[in-house]
């Protein structure tokens, strides 16, 4: 019922850990299962994503899409990133069967809270940006979950 491509980034996920003094750090919730996805950003100041780490409660799904939206970002400028949506993400994957699809929103929305994060710290906008809904990250930041 998965791809090859989710089976491999399952079994042998890429950019998994976190990212010591990240440029931005986001931490998200599904609330459909709980399950919980945080993703550290390494922001150069040209605004190139150097660097992409991400760590997760999650299931199959969410690991395999988390570690192709990392790929995905990786090397990217603010803007690509933000067009790196779960589809995008599930397209790179060659799918996700339907009832796993919701896992896929983990990625998007923890690159959208950790893009968030790091334009808070800079007092900057980014365009076509908003806070994402599953932010859980106030307040703890320091925290290890
Ligand atoms: Fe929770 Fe997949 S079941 S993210």
């Amino acid at each position: 019922m998965y791809s090859e491509k989710v089976m491999d980034h399952f079994q042998h996920p890429r950019n998994v850990g976190e990212i010591e003094n990240a440029s931005g750090v986001g931490t998200v919730g599904n609330a459909k299962c709980g399950d919980i996805m945080r993703m550290f950003l390494d922001i150069d100041e040209n605004g190139i994503i150097q660097d992409v780490k991400f760590k997760t409660f999650g299931c199959g799904a969410a690991v395999a899409t988390s570690s192709m939206a990392t790929e995905l970002v990786k090397g990217k400028s603010i803007q690509e990133a933000l067009q790196v949506t779960n589809k995008a993400v599930m397209e790179a994957l060659d799918g996700l069967p339907p009832v796993k699809v919701h896992c896929s929103l983990l990625a998007e929305e923890a690159i959208h809270a950790a893009l968030w994060d790091y334009a808070q710290k800079n007092g900057i906008e980014i365009e076509g940006l908003s806070k994402p809904k599953s932010d859980i990250s106030e307040g703890e930041e320091e925290e290890d979950y």
